[in-house]
């Protein structure tokens, strides 16, 4: 029977896969951890232990003395943040990747999901329809850690047969918790703006295209690849994913057709210099042929369920 480990269960992503994960299995069966003392009350309907996964041998004993099958490793420093704390987003990123792989080249796991992202790309990779294999040359701390785990993943894949398998997330918009330090965070920051003050500072200019995904997607697609038989799987670094790709601009002009009033402005920060760093559009051919994947929320779908159920009272700013 599977027992399955998120680690990182009280962020963005992982609130929201440990609830699609119960849902699935049993809540028994589903373990949120997280660094955090206390469980967020979105997953307090199961177990939750905390678990710093910088501490290797209390994640090894968790693991091997929980009879853990299958380990989601969502723990890391996002682009933003880890340009402020480079050191740390490496030693996050990579020692937490380290942990839970070597469990299962030891045996100790049968499956191991660890998230990419669009930051293992940069300034000189081709940017519209960004294809699976191109040139990666990432400029961000981060950027440097998802490529190098990447590599990490395909190598215990083909070494030690370990069953690791990845996506490269495009920005993520949600509304259950708020985004942890990212480039593409603004796409969702706008929706609580839009709805507590009518109004909005973009951190990236009006013109910067990038490829994002509405969250269940997401959690669909993540479930949908650990589920798909490991013949199908062709790729042990990370898949490409696509959901919908707009700009500050664009998504502004949708939220004024329900929002008359709202305003935009662009005071452009560092993070502007990441994002140009990172492809417009992506080309997911081979997700759609490994395990078919097909994405289902366009634009228009993604503003209309935000402004309906974005929560002011979340924000703290
Ligand atoms: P998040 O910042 O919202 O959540 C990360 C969680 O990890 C937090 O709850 C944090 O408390 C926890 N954490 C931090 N340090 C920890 C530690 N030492 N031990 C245990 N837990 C710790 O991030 P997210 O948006 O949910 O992203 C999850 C993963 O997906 C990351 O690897 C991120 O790089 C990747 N990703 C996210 C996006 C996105 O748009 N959200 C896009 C691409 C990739
Ligand atoms: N959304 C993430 C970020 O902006 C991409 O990995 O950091």
């Amino acid at each position: 029977m599977k027992k399955i480990l998120v680690i990182g269960a009280g962020g963005q992503i992982g609130s929201e896969l440990v609830i699609a994960l119960r849902n699935k299995f049993s809540k028994e069966q589903v373990i949120a951890s997280d660094v955090k003392e206390i469980c967020p009350d979105i997953i307090q309907d199961g177990p939750y232990q905390q678990l710093d996964i910088l501490n290797r041998e209390a994640v090894r004993e968790f693991v091997i003395s929980n009879n853990i099958t299958d380990v989601y490793l969502l723990a890391a420093l996002l682009s933003a943040t880890a340009e402020k704390h480079p050191d740390f987003a490496w030693k996050l990123n990579m020692e937490g990747l380290f942990t839970i792989l070597d469990l299962a080249k030891e045996g100790h796991l049968k499956q191991i999901f660890w998230p990419s992202s669009i930051a293992v790309f940069g300034p000189t990779t081709p940017n519209v329809n960004t294809p699976q294999y191109t040139i990666m040359e990432p400029s961000t701390v981060y950027g440097i850690s998802k490529q190098a785990g990447e590599r990490w993943c395909e190598y215990y894949n083909n070494k030690f047969n370990v069953d690791v398998r990845s996506i490269r997330y495009p920005g993520l918009i949600s509304y259950t918790s708020l985004p942890g330090g990212g480039t593409t965070d603004y796409a969702v920051d706008i929706f609580y703006k839009a709805k507590r003050d009518g109004k909005f500072d973009c951190f990236l200019s009006e013109n910067t295209e990038l490829p994002m995904m509405y969250m269940a997607d997401a959690i669909r697609a993540t479930i949908e690849l650990m589920e798909a038989p490991s013949e199908n799987i062709t790729i042990r670094s990370a898949y490409n994913l696509s959901g919908c790709s707009f700009t500050p601009k664009g998504l502004a002009a949708k939220i004024k057709k329900i929002i008359p009033a709202f305003e935009i402005t662009y005071t452009p920060d560092f993070r502007q210099q990441i994002a140009d760093s990172w492809p417009k559009s992506i080309d997911d051919s081979f997700a759609r042929k490994d395990w078919n994947w097909e994405e289902e929320f366009t634009t228009d779908k993604i503003v209309e369920i935000m402004l309906n159920n974005v929560n002011p009272a979340l924000l703290t700013t």
